[in-house]
């Protein structure tokens, strides 16, 4: 199957370049019967939009999403379902010397020796954060499925920028708070101090990195398939193909290295008949087969690349040290844009697995 692909029962194909005519998804595999219009996928389009406040990039673009095929009479077909955003408010001339130019930690050089310059690199071609909102596209519908047919519910938040972090105990009860701010932040003073440190960077012609934690609730017990179809995998593997993503880690993670198995084990109990953990530090995947614990992930973005200050590269072709200033409009932080991306290709995953498991029947009445 080609890279622009993910999936094997709900694929995913996502297509377009950031500045031609169109982005766009065709998912196969949506089961058939399923309400679903516009404004559906267009709700969390508009989660992820630039041009929201002055902590994102300046670029407005209205993201108005289409679909082509796959509905009918409002309801999902079991054929293919296309959806396409036109393209709006390019400004290419912006890129025209990074061919050759290469910006320090953006993916020109790289593109450009694989593709022997013939790759659209404008706006980033197809490496550009602009693609996200085809993974959003696919992402609305996986929610919404997930939603209505076994009651599964996803949530994402910035949980860190730079320096500055959130609780995640607290995140649970504040998950309605989450958009109330452009930080994604659901607790309002640390998201005011979040804000703070991008605005500072932005400032300074810099940008700041950050961590987006995820959390899915009502799993049943047995999503994934041993060996390479395990749920860390596949998650891992989706959630890699955010662009400026550095590190994924699921519970205790990384931290969980730390410790004991006597600290890091998670205790079985039995609690309303039902079998649960005490604790959760396997993030809700053993064997990566889902538990029926809640899913905790996290996902580290570095700080994007595209920065004002001057910084030093080589000229391609001559191979000599140049300086050079990154013009357009970049965002000085990509995290605030990117939790309905997390959440997105989270249900992707999700929605996948529990239509290989049965958990989905291919009609939804
Ligand atoms: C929502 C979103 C928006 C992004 N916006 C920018 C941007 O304005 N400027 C930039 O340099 N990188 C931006 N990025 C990151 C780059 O696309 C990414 O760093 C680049 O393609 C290189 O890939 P890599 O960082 O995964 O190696 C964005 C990423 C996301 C998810």
């Amino acid at each position: 199957m080609s890279s622009s692909s993910i999936g094997q029962r709900y694929v995913f194909t996502s297509f377009g370049e950031s500045h031609g005519r169109c982005i766009g998804a065709v998912v196969d595999g949506c089961p058939a019967g399923l309400e679903l219009e516009e404004k559906d996928i267009q709700k969390m389009l508009d989660l992820r939009k630039p041009g929201q406040s002055v902590i994102t990039t300046q670029r407005k673009e209205e993201d108005k999403v289409e679909i082509l095929s796959g509905v009918f009479n409002g309801y999902t077909t079991g054929a293919p379902i296309t959806m396409v955003i036109w393209n709006q408010d390019q400004r290419s001339r912006d890129y025209e010397n990074l061919t050759l130019r290469p910006r320090p930690g953006h993916s020109d050089y790289p593109a450009y020796i694989k593709y022997s310059g013939f790759n659209d690199y404008r706006g980033g071609g197809r490496f550009s954060g602009r693609l996200t909102a085809t993974f959003v596209m696919a992402g609305a519908i996986a929610k919404k499925l997930l939603t209505q047919t076994i009651g599964v519910d996803t949530y994402s938040y910035t949980c860190q920028v730079g320096k500055i972090k959130m609780n995640s105990q607290a995140a649970s009860k504040m998950k309605s708070s989450i958009y109330s701010n452009e930080v994604r932040c659901p607790d309002p003073k640390i998201a005011e101090k979040m804000r703070s440190t991008i605005l500072a960077a932005k400032r300074s012609g810099d940008s700041v990195g950050g961590i987006i934690e995820s959390v899915t609730t009502n799993i049943p017990v047995g999503l994934g398939e041993p060996i390479f179809g395990s749920l860390e995998s596949d998650l891992s593997k989706a959630l890699f193909s955010i662009p400026a993503v550095k590190g994924v880690e699921f519970g205790s993670g990384f931290y969980g290295s730390t410790l004991h198995g006597s600290e890091n084990n998670d205790e079985f109990i039995t609690k309303n008949g039902k079998i649960v953990t005490k604790t959760n530090n396997a993030g809700g995947i053993l064997g990566g087969i889902s538990t029926g614990m809640p899913l905790v992930l996290r996902v580290a973005f570095k700080p994007a690349s595209s920065i004002a200050k001057k910084q030093h590269t080589v000229d391609v072709k001559t191979k000599k040290p140049i300086s050079l200033i990154v013009q357009g409009r970049h965002d000085p932080c990509v995290v605030p844009r990117a939790p309905p991306v997390v959440d997105s290709l989270v249900s992707v995953v999700l929605v996948d697995h529990a239509l290989r498991a049965g958990f989905i029947p291919p009609v939804i009445r």
